[in-house]
């Protein structure tokens, strides 16, 4: 008995000792704070505020996080990880809102962890110092803290669910798909982060601004017809075509190989679940928009039984969407906001361009021959794409993807390959193209913690 109690204090002493020398234990004073809902529910938390979660940072203020522990959590309660990256730019740890994710996240349980990290606009002492992939390896190394303090802090690190939106819904993608890759290991050594994995549970991704070096060929492929100069756009366009087939895809309802020739059918069919789903629900689309309709006649007298009739009619319950003219829709989606112009992101104007560019301040075009292999790989480790089937990585099991069906700041076959080359890899994956919406994110709660109750 003797032995075990003097065990049990040298034991103690060494965990004090271990924490006393880490900077990156979790040791944050918290206060108490409420929100409430705008449906009138209240939430009572701990906010943590402020806490390095390296231990070499190069800009202090930014390399921080927030942590937020509601009433009644348990070292079993999921983590919902919110990043506020929006234009590849810099974000800070706010904290949580009752009109997103984060607050219906603490009422629903869960805690939440804002992390602040750098982007395309930190500036320290006059150096850049956010230039890709360093916001990403902020957000990494927030998420190996949380890891590294697992049973120190409420909550579960393995139950991480990582959530964005646009530049952040890109930022929430690469973190579900490049977890624990040797390629940003020797970068966040450097930069003090923890040494813990940093894969996640589940990822969250509204309208990602993804795939970055194959968005423009997207872009002109998908509006091609929209263009006042169609020809100036074709060379682009035919690079997708390149493209498209050299990803390999899979129809995953189908198994059929996805190809430059087939590709347009199924990214109708996305379009037209969106559409069907919204029909089903009592919306009514206008004819304008070019979708065909089948209604079912039941098998009545004087009609062939069971006969589905081609009409054009409004909008039925019972009807079913069968066609789209993509010419029409298309047009429709340009008439609500102006499409970007050609190229659509690497242009010395944009975010992306600055994103990669370098610590001078100088923006720096990311896509065709002639990037140095540093930049070239910098612009890989930026790409959830080619990770999703890399063995070193470590990909979510889980994803929630949407892009809104008017959404034109990125291409619908940037979300769609996501969505199609997870699928294919087997994972766990709900993604639609939500009917009538803009470029915008963390919509629709309800079905989203349906969707996320359901897999935790
Ligand atoms: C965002 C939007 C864009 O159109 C873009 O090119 C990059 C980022 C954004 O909202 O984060």
């Amino acid at each position: 008995m003797k032995k075990l109690l003097v065990m049990t204090a040298i034991l103690a002493t060494s965990a004090c000792t271990v924490a006393k020398n880490d900077p990156l234990a979790f040791k944050a004073e918290g206060q108490t704070q409420e929100l409430t809902l705008l449906d009138g529910r209240v939430v009572r938390y701990t906010a943590y505020l402020n806490i390095p979660y390296v231990s070499n940072p190069e800009d202090p203020n930014f390399q921080v996080l927030n942590y937020f522990v509601p009433e009644g959590a348990t070292s079993r309660s999921a983590i919902l990880l919110r990043t506020y990256v929006g234009g590849y730019m810099a974000a800070s740890a706010k904290t949580p809102s009752a009109t997103d994710a984060t607050g219906r996240a603490l009422v629903e349980g869960l805690c939440v962890c804002i992390p602040a990290s750098r982007g395309n606009n930190s500036e320290v002492d006059g150096r850049f110092t956010g230039k890709a992939p360093r916001g990403l390896l902020d957000l990494k190394a927030a998420i190996r803290y949380l890891r590294h303090n697992d049973k120190r802090m409420p909550g579960s690190a393995e139950r991480i669910i990582t959530d964005g939106t646009s530049a952040g819904g890109a930022m929430s993608a690469l973190l579900g798909a490049t977890a624990n890759h040797p390629d940003y290991e020797p970068l966040l050594k450097a930069m003090g982060a923890a040494r813990a994995r940093d894969d996640v549970f589940a990822s969250v991704c509204y309208c990602p601004i993804t795939d970055l070096d194959h968005a423009d060929m997207a872009y002109e492929w998908l509006y091609l017809h929209q263009r006042p100069d169609t020809e100036a756009s074709r060379p682009m366009a035919r690079q997708f075509d390149e493209y498209i087939n050299s990803l390999h895809l899979r129809n995953p309802k189908t198994g059929e190989s996805l190809t430059a020739d087939n590709y347009m059918d199924y990214l109708k069919s996305w379009l037209l679940a969106s559409a069907q789903r919204f029909t089903d629900e009592g919306g009514v689309i206008d004819d304008s928009l070019g979708f065909q309709r089948y209604l079912y006649f039941p098998q009545t007298p004087g009609h062939r039984p069971g006969g589905p009739r081609l009409i054009r009619a409004k909008a039925r319950e019972s009807e079913t969407l069968s066609d789209v003219d993509m010419d029409n829709y298309l047009h429709y989606v340009a008439s609500r906001q102006a499409l970007k112009e050609r190229p659509a992101f690497d242009r010395l104007d944009s975010p992306e361009c600055s994103l990669f560019g370098d610590a001078e301040g100088n923006p720096a075009h990311f896509t065709g021959d002639g990037l140095s292999d540093e930049l070239r790989q910098r612009v890989r480790m930026m790409n959830p794409m080619p990770y999703i089937s890399d063995p070193r990585a470590t990909t979510a099991p889980h994803w929630y993807i949407r892009h809104g069906a008017i959404d034109r700041d990125t291409s619908f076959p940037i979300p769609v390959n996501l969505a199609t080359k997870l699928m294919n890899e087997g994972r766990d994956v709900n993604f639609a193209l939500p009917w009538n919406r803009r470029h915008e994110g963390d919509y629709n709660l309800d079905d989203l913690f349906r969707w996320l109750h359901s897999i935790l």
